[in-house]
């Protein structure tokens, strides 16, 4: 399969079958996470597995999106490994954590689709909520969560997923 296909059939998934993902497939997952580019190569990311039932049942009670995943990521930042720009002058105090870490993710959606694993992006909770309910140190910061899994019988895409906008609406050239 070409990239583009991988990209063209990839959809958010919402119907999970609770057959676990193999720990094979998990480390390919997360090896797709490491390896990203970030900026300056500071590589901030930090990838929280949630797969036995209290980490699920904590997960499920600080979203109403894991749609019975039996596997969710929890993908942050650590912002003592940020690159700073504290010289823009557009963002204030900027730093690339949420950059890097949504790359990471990225690239780890990408991966586990093309291993079958499907999975849906959620930032549908309180990011302090997280931090509490995970006791996350203070340095972690929560960028966004997948539910993962393979897809049940009733598994397709919703009608979100067909609706894009033409390319004009996008593209300018300057
Ligand atoms: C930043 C971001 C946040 C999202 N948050 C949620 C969420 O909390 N719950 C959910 O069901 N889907 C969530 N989604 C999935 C989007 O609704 C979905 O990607 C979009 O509707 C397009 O559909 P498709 O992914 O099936 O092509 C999120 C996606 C992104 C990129």
């Amino acid at each position: 399969m070409t990239f583009m296909e991988l990209a063209k059939n990839r959809y958010s998934e919402r119907f999970f079958d609770s057959r676990p993902v193999e720990q094979e497939k998990l480390d390919q997952i997360l090896e797709a996470g490491r390896i990203v580019p970030t900026a300056c190569n500071y590589q901030p990311q930090r990838f929280y597995v949630i797969r036995s039932e209290e980490a699920l049942a904590k997960a499920r009670a600080v979203t109403p999106f894991h749609y019975n995943a039996p596997l969710m990521l929890l993908v942050c930042y650590d912002m003592r490994t940020v690159w700073r720009n504290p010289g823009d002058r557009y963002y204030r105090d900027y730093n690339s954590g949420e950059q890097d870490a949504s790359i990471a993710a990225t690239t780890m959606m990408y991966a586990a689709e093309e291993l079958g694993v499907h999975s849906v992006w959620l930032r549908g909770f309180d990011s302090k909520a997280v931090v509490d309910t995970f006791g996350l140190p203070e340095n972690i910061v929560p960028v966004m969560m997948f539910a993962m899994g393979y897809p049940n019988d009733r598994a397709k895409p919703n009608g979100w997923h067909f609706k894009r906008n033409p390319i004009e609406s996008f593209v300018t050239e300057l």
